[in-house]
């Protein structure tokens, strides 16, 4: 494979002269930079000589599929590269069924995200699944379809275009680390077929799997422990880090890497805007390692993103590596090798949880200082503060260092009511003696919002709403696209009846859109009510705001008040805010402003500000001068 070689323009023959075109300027220097990681990756083996051929022939044919829409908003993203970065992005993430049934439900629903201010729509996966039990939909059966419980292919096309029509970029899962056991490709190697058997990572005895082993880390210690699963019909353990009926597919095996790369066309050619890669860091696999974030991850991702720039330069990559942050940040790539346009920052998202349950801002405020925003240019976190997945405590041990296991036990001790002051209603995951792997709940209940109305407690509810407006006005005030979560915006709690009915604890927050009563939102007495205004309120604030583009530097500044997070953004035009977070359930004051905000206006209420933060208060200040 010779990476210096220019794009075969043969595979261009039957495209129109002016998409060739096109495809040939975008192709320099994103086609060097994916065959030489390609050539890294497979250079060594026989069966990947022709792969640079291959693939191109692969883009040629999703560039003629690309419709005429797509197209053109390519080239508008071309034109405004930052266009995902600006103060007016904000996501919502949702199981299509739990908020509407079905894809013609959600088509239906989006004026409701509109009023939200929603423009960027994940959907969790939405593909044909493995019978019973599919890990939420992430045992895919088929990466190219639509669940016929939720719809066809017709419908998703129809739903990003009604979506696109509003602004709104689809977002779409891109289950790349494996497959379903009922997938084709499984079925074909339970079958004898070898050319599906090499898809797979399997293995005929425990010597090697063993070996792996003692260097692993569980992400299911106690539902799915182990990685690998043996099966009857291969006379072969498997390889399956997450459940047993998901097959890692073996990246080392440059057919997989063609097969995904036609699946990741599919996704933009239905009109997927980001492109969410589950489970990222386990694609590539190392004796010795914890199976996470080898470097071969970044050469698979970084092609990937150079491929795709070439058909659909206006589509995402989002990573989901759920590791800390120091191995996330690479996800980016570097500023000649770019990587993924976006990715999850769940140690900021724990760390806001840990200073919420502990008053303690250390840990935000050293993850904001080391990592926001990130340093390769035209890229940003994406920001949350729930989503479908547990709140993961693992990725802060590193930060937290010689005490992590009994701090992280004790805050997930907390989050699980199971501390004397404790507001929580949420529960332990997969967590076992002393050892804090993870938390379950909806936000309003993990914030005291559900236990506060369950015991009609006023200024326990006032104070949970307090909690939900400093979270969400940090996470707004921060570089990054934030992404909601599916009824974080109306205060929905969690769904014990759910997590009853199935094995696995994450359905605790897996609850059903409750559209009967959704109306409350517009009544600011009721809980719905209030957790809306407040949501609004940070929203329309966050968009005038030119100091929170993503690309504006957030600065941690020291203030001599306990548990008080300060962020400065200053922007080269417009005016520097200040954001002041009180994490603590004491008042504060605050009598060491910067000279700069020392008379100053919080833009959230239109009140000067005193100094006074009262328990849990976030202001967003601008300098009266
Ligand atoms: C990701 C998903 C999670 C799923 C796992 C395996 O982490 O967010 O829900 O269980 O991948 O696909």
């Amino acid at each position: 494979m010779n990476p210096d070689g220019p794009f075969p323009v043969e595979a261009l023959a039957a495209l129109p002269e002016d998409r060739r075109t096109t495809v040939l300027r975008r192709a320099d220097p994103r086609w060097r930079r994916a065959v030489s990681a390609m050539s890294t990756l497979y250079g060594a083996r026989a069966d990947a000589e022709d792969l640079p051929l291959r693939v191109a022939m692969r883009l040629a044919d999703a560039v003629s599929e690309r419709r005429d829409d797509l197209w053109h908003l390519d080239a508008e993203r071309e034109r405004t590269p930052d266009w995902f970065l600006k103060p007016d992005m904000l996501g919502y993430s949702t199981y299509v069924d739990r908020f509407a049934d079905d894809l013609r439900g959600l088509t239906d629903r989006l004026d409701y995200l509109t009023e939200l201010g929603v423009t960027y729509l994940h959907l969790l996966p939405l593909y044909p699944t493995q019978p019973g039990d599919s890990d939420g939909g992430f045992a895919v059966a088929n990466h190219r379809a639509v669940h016929p419980r939720l719809g066809s292919e017709a419908d998703l096309v129809a739903l990003s275009k009604a979506l696109r029509a509003r602004g709104i970029s689809l977002g779409l899962d891109f289950v790349l680390n494996h497959t379903a056991e009922a997938h084709p490709w499984a079925q074909a190697a339970q079958q004898g077929n070898q050319r599906f058997r090499s898809f797979y990572l399997t293995f005929e005895d425990r010597s090697l799997p063993d070996q792996y082993e003692t260097t692993l880390t569980e992400v299911f210690p106690s539902t799915a422990p182990g990685h690998f699963t043996w099966n009857e019909a291969l006379q072969r353990y498997v390889w399956t880090t997450f459940y047993p009926f998901q097959w890692d597919l073996d990246w080392t095996n440059p057919q997989v890497f063609e097969a995904m790369l036609d699946t990741a066309l599919w996704l933009a050619n239905v009109g997927g805007e980001v492109l969410r890669l589950d489970s990222a860091a386990f694609l590539w696999k190392r004796l010795g390692t914890d199976g996470r974030n080898q470097p071969e991850v970044h050469l698979v991702l970084q092609a990937f993103r150079a491929l795709l720039g070439i058909v659909a330069p206006g589509v995402l990559l989002k990573a989901e590596a759920i590791v800390a942050a120091r191995e996330v940040v690479p996800y980016f790539g570097r500023q000649h090798a770019p990587g993924c346009d976006l990715a999850y920052h769940n140690t900021l998202m724990a760390s806001l949880w840990y200073g919420l349950a502990t008053g303690d801002p250390t840990l935000v405020e050293r993850t904001i200082s080391q990592t926001m925003p990130p340093s390769v240019p035209s890229t940003t976190w994406a920001t949350y503060l729930r989503c479908h997945d547990d709140i993961g405590w693992w990725p802060l041990i590193v930060e937290l260092g010689a005490e992590a296991d009994a701090r992280l036990a004790e805050v997930a001790a907390f989050y699980a009511g199971e501390r004397p002051g404790s507001f929580a209603w949420g529960r332990s995951f997969q967590s076992q003696e002393g050892d804090a792997h993870g938390t379950n709940g909806m936000l309003a209940s993990l914030v005291g919002l559900q236990r506060a109305l369950e015991i009609t407690h006023p200024t326990e509810r006032a104070l949970a709403v307090a909690r939900i407006r400093l979270l969400h006005g940090l996470l707004l005030g921060l570089p990054g696209l934030p992404v909601l979560y599916m009824g974080d915006e109306i205060g929905l709690g969690n769904d014990p009846a759910e997590a009853a009915r199935q094995a696995d604890g994450r359905w605790l927050h897996r609850p059903r859109f409750p559209w009967s009563h959704v109306h409350r939102r517009l009544d600011p007495a009721t809980p719905e009510g209030q957790v809306w205004s407040t949501l609004r309120t940070l929203i329309s604030h966050r968009r005038a705001q030119p100091a929170l583009h993503s690309e504006v530097a957030a600065a941690v500044v020291p203030m001599a008040a306990p548990s008080v997070v300060a962020i400065r953004r200053s922007p080269n035009a417009g005016a520097p805010l200040l954001i002041l977070g009180n994490l603590s359930s004491e008042e504060r004051t605050i009598d060491d402003l910067p000279d700069r905000f020392a008379t100053s206006t919080d833009v959230l209420s239109g009140v000067p500000f005193d100094g006074w933060l009262p328990p849990y208060h976030i202001v967003w200040l601008t300098s009266d001068d």
